[in-house]
Protein backbone atom coordinates (compact mmCIF):
# COMPACT_ATOMS: atom_id res chain seq x y z
CA UNK A 1 0.00 0.00 0.00
CA UNK A 2 1.25 3.31 -0.71
CA UNK A 3 2.39 5.55 2.00
CA UNK A 4 1.56 8.92 0.84
CA UNK A 5 -0.91 10.15 -1.74
CA UNK A 6 1.83 11.00 -4.38
CA UNK A 7 0.01 12.50 -7.30
CA UNK A 8 -0.81 15.46 -4.62
CA UNK A 9 1.73 16.53 -2.63
CA UNK A 10 2.51 19.85 -2.02
CA UNK A 11 5.93 21.33 -1.89
CA UNK A 12 6.12 21.27 2.27
CA UNK A 13 7.21 19.51 4.95
CA UNK A 14 6.44 15.96 5.89
CA UNK A 15 7.88 13.92 8.50
CA UNK A 16 10.42 10.95 7.64
CA UNK A 17 11.88 8.21 9.47
CA UNK A 18 15.63 9.87 9.72
CA UNK A 19 17.20 13.00 9.42
CA UNK A 20 21.60 13.11 9.84
CA UNK A 21 23.45 15.81 11.85
CA UNK A 22 26.88 16.63 12.74
CA UNK A 23 28.67 19.28 15.20
CA UNK A 24 31.92 20.82 14.67
CA UNK A 25 33.46 22.01 17.99
CA UNK A 26 37.12 22.16 18.70
CA UNK A 27 37.81 23.13 14.77
CA UNK A 28 37.00 19.73 13.62
CA UNK A 29 33.57 17.91 12.63
CA UNK A 30 32.29 15.03 14.78
CA UNK A 31 30.69 11.96 13.25
CA UNK A 32 27.26 11.84 11.47
CA UNK A 33 24.73 10.98 14.03
CA UNK A 34 21.45 9.24 12.53
CA UNK A 35 18.57 10.92 14.30
CA UNK A 36 14.76 10.49 14.64
CA UNK A 37 13.90 14.06 16.15
CA UNK A 38 12.56 16.83 13.95
CA UNK A 39 14.18 19.26 16.84
CA UNK A 40 17.67 20.44 17.77
CA UNK A 41 18.66 21.51 20.84
CA UNK A 42 19.97 25.41 20.36
CA UNK A 43 21.80 27.70 22.51
CA UNK A 44 19.91 30.87 22.99
CA UNK A 45 22.90 32.90 21.88
CA UNK A 46 23.53 30.73 18.72
CA UNK A 47 25.17 32.89 15.81
CA UNK A 48 22.50 30.92 13.58
CA UNK A 49 19.33 32.72 15.85
CA UNK A 50 21.14 36.12 15.84
CA UNK A 51 23.34 36.87 13.26
CA UNK A 52 21.83 35.06 10.65
CA UNK A 53 24.75 32.79 10.33
CA UNK A 54 22.77 30.16 8.45
CA UNK A 55 23.26 28.76 5.00
CA UNK A 56 21.03 25.67 3.31
CA UNK A 57 21.28 23.50 0.04
CA UNK A 58 18.19 22.23 -1.90
CA UNK A 59 18.50 19.37 -4.03
CA UNK A 60 16.00 16.08 -5.29
CA UNK A 61 16.61 12.61 -5.35
CA UNK A 62 14.46 11.09 -8.13
CA UNK A 63 12.90 7.39 -8.69
CA UNK A 64 13.58 5.40 -11.84
CA UNK A 65 11.64 3.59 -13.84
CA UNK A 66 14.19 1.17 -13.51
CA UNK A 67 13.82 1.14 -9.59
CA UNK A 68 17.33 3.06 -8.92
CA UNK A 69 17.19 6.50 -7.07
CA UNK A 70 19.34 8.99 -8.60
CA UNK A 71 20.76 12.23 -7.15
CA UNK A 72 21.32 14.98 -9.66
CA UNK A 73 24.59 17.32 -9.51
CA UNK A 74 24.78 16.54 -6.05
CA UNK A 75 28.85 17.90 -6.17
CA UNK A 76 27.70 21.36 -7.12
CA UNK A 77 25.15 21.52 -4.05
CA UNK A 78 27.83 20.63 -2.12
CA UNK A 79 30.91 23.43 -3.64
CA UNK A 80 28.04 25.81 -3.15
CA UNK A 81 27.57 24.85 0.22
CA UNK A 82 31.44 26.02 0.70
CA UNK A 83 31.07 29.01 -0.83
CA UNK A 84 27.90 30.03 1.51
CA UNK A 85 29.94 28.98 3.99
CA UNK A 86 33.00 30.87 3.15
CA UNK A 87 30.57 34.14 2.60
CA UNK A 88 29.11 34.61 5.84
CA UNK A 89 32.45 33.30 7.82
CA UNK A 90 30.92 29.68 8.93
CA UNK A 91 32.90 26.74 8.91
CA UNK A 92 33.32 24.84 5.88
CA UNK A 93 31.52 21.00 5.24
CA UNK A 94 33.73 18.97 3.42
CA UNK A 95 32.94 17.71 -0.05
CA UNK A 96 33.30 13.88 1.18
CA UNK A 97 31.19 14.94 4.66
CA UNK A 98 28.54 16.39 2.15
CA UNK A 99 28.41 13.37 0.07
CA UNK A 100 28.23 11.35 2.99
CA UNK A 101 25.50 12.71 4.65
CA UNK A 102 23.09 13.06 1.69
CA UNK A 103 23.20 9.55 0.26
CA UNK A 104 22.99 7.97 3.83
CA UNK A 105 19.64 10.13 4.45
CA UNK A 106 18.50 8.90 0.99
CA UNK A 107 19.24 5.20 1.58
CA UNK A 108 17.39 5.76 5.40
CA UNK A 109 13.88 7.43 4.47
CA UNK A 110 13.86 5.12 0.88
CA UNK A 111 10.39 4.32 1.35
CA UNK A 112 9.63 7.91 1.30
CA UNK A 113 11.21 8.33 -2.33
CA UNK A 114 7.92 9.12 -4.67
CA UNK A 115 7.45 6.03 -7.37
CA UNK A 116 8.29 6.86 -10.90
CA UNK A 117 5.91 8.66 -12.79
CA UNK A 118 3.88 10.52 -9.48
CA UNK A 119 5.46 13.89 -10.81
CA UNK A 120 6.79 13.84 -6.86
CA UNK A 121 10.63 13.43 -5.61
CA UNK A 122 12.84 13.70 -2.40
CA UNK A 123 13.15 16.86 -1.72
CA UNK A 124 16.91 16.96 -0.09
CA UNK A 125 17.86 19.67 2.66
CA UNK A 126 21.15 20.21 4.43
CA UNK A 127 21.84 23.17 6.57
CA UNK A 128 24.50 24.35 8.21
CA UNK A 129 24.54 27.03 10.90
CA UNK A 130 26.36 28.57 13.59
CA UNK A 131 25.72 26.96 16.67
CA UNK A 132 28.23 28.42 19.21
CA UNK A 133 27.37 31.46 21.98
CA UNK A 134 28.38 34.86 21.31
CA UNK A 135 26.74 38.10 21.94
CA UNK A 136 29.17 40.41 19.98
CA UNK A 137 28.92 40.29 16.82
CA UNK A 138 31.70 37.66 15.40
CA UNK A 139 31.60 34.29 13.29
CA UNK A 140 30.95 31.21 16.00
CA UNK A 141 33.61 28.75 16.64
CA UNK A 142 30.79 26.24 17.03
CA UNK A 143 28.41 24.84 13.78
CA UNK A 144 25.74 22.17 13.57
CA UNK A 145 24.91 20.42 9.94
CA UNK A 146 21.85 19.02 9.86
CA UNK A 147 20.40 16.99 6.64
CA UNK A 148 17.03 16.43 6.59
CA UNK A 149 14.29 15.22 3.46
CA UNK A 150 10.65 15.28 2.53
CA UNK A 151 9.09 13.77 -0.32
CA UNK A 152 7.38 16.75 -2.47
CA UNK A 153 5.49 17.66 -5.42
CA UNK A 154 6.13 20.73 -7.67
CA UNK A 155 6.55 23.87 -6.32
CA UNK A 156 4.27 25.91 -7.95
CA UNK A 157 0.74 23.88 -7.57
CA UNK A 158 -0.11 23.45 -11.24
CA UNK A 159 3.40 22.08 -12.40
CA UNK A 160 4.75 22.77 -16.06
CA UNK A 161 1.85 25.15 -16.41
CA UNK A 162 2.44 28.90 -17.13
CA UNK A 163 2.26 31.05 -14.01
CA UNK A 164 1.68 34.66 -13.73
CA UNK A 165 4.55 37.06 -11.97
CA UNK A 166 5.06 41.12 -10.68
CA UNK A 167 7.64 43.01 -11.12
CA UNK A 168 8.86 44.23 -7.71
CA UNK A 169 10.35 47.79 -7.12
CA UNK A 170 9.98 48.82 -3.45
CA UNK A 171 11.52 45.61 -1.92
CA UNK A 172 15.54 44.74 -3.05
CA UNK A 173 16.49 40.67 -1.91
CA UNK A 174 20.09 41.68 -1.91
CA UNK A 175 22.63 44.40 -2.81
CA UNK A 176 25.32 44.13 -5.32
CA UNK A 177 28.33 43.18 -3.11
CA UNK A 178 26.16 41.84 -0.64
CA UNK A 179 25.02 38.13 0.04
CA UNK A 180 22.97 37.52 -3.05
CA UNK A 181 25.31 34.66 -4.34
CA UNK A 182 25.47 32.59 -1.32
CA UNK A 183 22.57 30.61 -0.42
CA UNK A 184 21.48 32.08 2.92
CA UNK A 185 18.63 32.40 4.96
CA UNK A 186 19.06 36.48 5.28
CA UNK A 187 18.25 36.28 1.45
CA UNK A 188 15.36 34.75 1.88
CA UNK A 189 14.02 36.62 4.94
CA UNK A 190 14.58 39.61 2.82
CA UNK A 191 12.15 38.63 0.13
CA UNK A 192 9.12 37.59 1.92
CA UNK A 193 7.71 41.26 2.45
CA UNK A 194 7.65 41.25 -1.95
CA UNK A 195 6.83 37.36 -1.75
CA UNK A 196 3.68 38.12 0.38
CA UNK A 197 2.57 41.22 -1.48
CA UNK A 198 2.97 39.58 -4.50
CA UNK A 199 0.85 36.10 -3.43
CA UNK A 200 -1.83 38.76 -1.91
CA UNK A 201 -2.40 40.26 -5.91
CA UNK A 202 -2.66 36.88 -7.16
CA UNK A 203 0.61 36.42 -8.50
CA UNK A 204 3.04 32.86 -7.86
CA UNK A 205 6.17 34.92 -6.81
CA UNK A 206 8.12 38.20 -7.56
CA UNK A 207 10.53 39.20 -10.10
CA UNK A 208 13.45 41.12 -8.39
CA UNK A 209 15.64 43.91 -10.46
CA UNK A 210 19.11 45.09 -9.77
CA UNK A 211 19.12 46.87 -6.67
CA UNK A 212 21.37 49.61 -7.60
CA UNK A 213 19.75 50.64 -11.04
CA UNK A 214 16.54 48.86 -11.24
CA UNK A 215 17.04 48.44 -14.77
CA UNK A 216 18.29 44.87 -15.12
CA UNK A 217 16.34 41.31 -14.17
CA UNK A 218 17.62 39.66 -10.93
CA UNK A 219 16.19 37.38 -9.38
CA UNK A 220 13.21 35.61 -10.12
CA UNK A 221 11.23 34.25 -6.80
CA UNK A 222 13.42 31.49 -5.30
CA UNK A 223 14.53 30.54 -8.68
CA UNK A 224 16.57 31.88 -12.06
CA UNK A 225 15.08 33.91 -14.84
CA UNK A 226 15.36 32.92 -18.40
CA UNK A 227 14.11 34.55 -21.81
CA UNK A 228 13.94 32.90 -25.34
CA UNK A 229 14.54 35.08 -28.52
CA UNK A 230 15.59 34.19 -31.72
CA UNK A 231 16.37 30.52 -30.91
CA UNK A 232 18.56 32.06 -28.23
CA UNK A 233 18.20 30.77 -24.13
CA UNK A 234 19.16 34.15 -22.28
CA UNK A 235 19.75 34.72 -18.70
CA UNK A 236 20.59 37.52 -16.26
CA UNK A 237 24.50 37.59 -15.37
CA UNK A 238 24.41 39.44 -11.90
CA UNK A 239 26.23 39.65 -8.82
CA UNK A 240 23.33 39.17 -6.88
CA UNK A 241 22.06 36.38 -7.63
CA UNK A 242 22.33 32.17 -7.04
CA UNK A 243 24.61 30.59 -9.32
CA UNK A 244 21.86 28.00 -10.47
CA UNK A 245 22.64 24.23 -10.70
CA UNK A 246 19.39 24.13 -12.60
CA UNK A 247 20.25 27.06 -14.92
CA UNK A 248 23.93 26.07 -15.59
CA UNK A 249 22.30 22.92 -16.48
CA UNK A 250 19.93 24.46 -19.09
CA UNK A 251 22.76 26.36 -20.67
CA UNK A 252 24.68 22.89 -21.80
CA UNK A 253 21.38 21.41 -22.38
CA UNK A 254 20.51 24.31 -24.46
CA UNK A 255 23.68 24.06 -26.27
CA UNK A 256 23.17 20.48 -27.20
CA UNK A 257 20.25 20.89 -28.93
CA UNK A 258 21.37 23.79 -30.94
CA UNK A 259 20.17 26.87 -28.86
CA UNK A 260 22.43 29.44 -28.52
CA UNK A 261 22.92 30.98 -25.17
CA UNK A 262 23.61 34.30 -23.22
CA UNK A 263 24.56 34.96 -19.88
CA UNK A 264 24.47 38.97 -19.51
CA UNK A 265 22.50 41.66 -18.15
CA UNK A 266 18.93 41.64 -19.30
CA UNK A 267 17.46 45.12 -19.24
CA UNK A 268 13.54 44.93 -18.32
CA UNK A 269 12.48 46.08 -21.57
CA UNK A 270 13.96 43.57 -22.92
CA UNK A 271 10.61 41.29 -21.73
CA UNK A 272 8.77 42.96 -24.90
CA UNK A 273 11.16 41.36 -27.18
CA UNK A 274 11.07 37.50 -25.68
CA UNK A 275 8.50 34.79 -27.53
CA UNK A 276 9.00 32.90 -23.92
CA UNK A 277 9.91 33.24 -20.40
CA UNK A 278 10.43 30.71 -17.71
CA UNK A 279 12.23 30.69 -14.32
CA UNK A 280 13.91 27.45 -13.64
CA UNK A 281 15.46 26.02 -9.83
CA UNK A 282 15.81 22.62 -7.87
CA UNK A 283 11.57 23.51 -6.73
CA UNK A 284 10.72 25.07 -9.62
CA UNK A 285 12.44 23.07 -12.34
CA UNK A 286 11.49 24.82 -14.99
CA UNK A 287 8.39 26.66 -14.80
CA UNK A 288 6.89 28.61 -17.75
CA UNK A 289 5.97 32.28 -17.65
CA UNK A 290 2.70 33.74 -18.99
CA UNK A 291 2.48 36.86 -17.80
CA UNK A 292 5.13 39.63 -16.22
CA UNK A 293 3.24 42.32 -14.93
CA UNK A 294 4.70 45.58 -14.39
CA UNK A 295 2.48 47.28 -11.98
CA UNK A 296 4.79 51.19 -11.82
CA UNK A 297 4.61 51.36 -15.67
CA UNK A 298 1.31 50.00 -16.21
CA UNK A 299 2.44 47.23 -18.45
CA UNK A 300 1.86 43.42 -18.90
CA UNK A 301 4.29 41.26 -21.14
CA UNK A 302 2.49 38.08 -21.72
CA UNK A 303 3.61 34.75 -23.41
CA UNK A 304 2.14 31.36 -24.32
CA UNK A 305 -1.10 33.21 -25.23
CA UNK A 306 -2.61 29.54 -25.74
CA UNK A 307 -2.16 28.11 -22.50
CA UNK A 308 0.70 26.26 -22.39
CA UNK A 309 4.91 26.27 -22.64
CA UNK A 310 6.42 27.20 -25.34
CA UNK A 311 8.56 25.31 -27.85
CA UNK A 312 11.99 25.82 -26.60
CA UNK A 313 10.81 26.15 -22.66
CA UNK A 314 9.17 22.43 -24.00
CA UNK A 315 12.19 21.04 -25.17
CA UNK A 316 14.31 21.94 -22.72
CA UNK A 317 12.12 20.72 -20.00
CA UNK A 318 11.92 17.56 -21.64
CA UNK A 319 15.23 16.96 -21.77
CA UNK A 320 15.97 18.00 -18.22
CA UNK A 321 13.40 15.72 -16.89
CA UNK A 322 14.01 12.99 -18.88
CA UNK A 323 18.06 13.18 -17.72
CA UNK A 324 17.10 13.80 -13.90
CA UNK A 325 14.34 10.60 -14.13
CA UNK A 326 17.17 8.14 -15.54
CA UNK A 327 14.38 7.96 -19.20
CA UNK A 328 17.31 9.59 -21.42
CA UNK A 329 21.14 8.57 -20.83
CA UNK A 330 23.24 11.12 -18.56
CA UNK A 331 25.31 11.91 -21.67
CA UNK A 332 27.03 15.28 -19.69
CA UNK A 333 27.37 12.62 -16.33
CA UNK A 334 25.21 14.86 -14.01
CA UNK A 335 23.87 11.87 -12.05
CA UNK A 336 24.66 9.55 -9.56
CA UNK A 337 23.01 6.64 -8.15
CA UNK A 338 21.98 5.90 -4.77
CA UNK A 339 23.76 2.54 -4.06
N1 LIG B 1 17.57 31.37 -6.99
C1 LIG B 1 17.16 31.26 -5.72
C2 LIG B 1 16.97 32.49 -4.92
C3 LIG B 1 16.93 29.98 -5.18
O1 LIG B 1 16.50 29.84 -3.92
C4 LIG B 1 17.14 28.84 -5.97
C5 LIG B 1 16.95 27.51 -5.41
O2 LIG B 1 17.86 26.84 -5.06
C6 LIG B 1 17.55 29.02 -7.30
C7 LIG B 1 17.76 30.30 -7.78
C8 LIG B 1 17.79 27.85 -8.20
O3 LIG B 1 19.00 27.22 -7.90
P1 LIG B 1 19.20 25.68 -8.16
O4 LIG B 1 18.90 25.45 -9.59
O5 LIG B 1 20.63 25.43 -7.86
O6 LIG B 1 18.27 24.97 -7.26
C1 LIG C 1 15.33 25.19 -4.27
O1 LIG C 1 14.95 25.31 -5.43
O2 LIG C 1 15.93 24.20 -3.85
C2 LIG C 1 15.09 26.22 -3.30
O3 LIG C 1 15.83 26.31 -2.38
C3 LIG C 1 13.97 27.11 -3.49
C4 LIG C 1 13.16 27.41 -2.24
C5 LIG C 1 12.33 26.27 -1.77
C6 LIG C 1 13.93 28.08 -1.18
Amino acid sequence: MDILDWKNLPFGYLKTDYNIRSEYKDGKWGDLEVSTSEYIDIHIAATGLHYGQEAFEGLKAYMGKDGKIRLFRWDENAKRLILSADGIKMARVPIEMFRESIFQVVKLNKRFVPPYGSGATLYIRPLLYGSGAEVGVKPSAEYTFIVFVTPVGPYFKNGFKPVNVVICRDVDRAAPKGTGIYKVGGNYAASLRADVAAKENGYVTSIFLDAKEKKYIDECGPANFFGIKDNTYITPKSESILNSITNMSLIELAKSLGIKTERRQVPVEELSEFTETGECGTAAVITPIGKIVDPDKNIIYEYCKDGNAGPVTQKLYNRLVAIQMGDAPDEFGWMTVVE
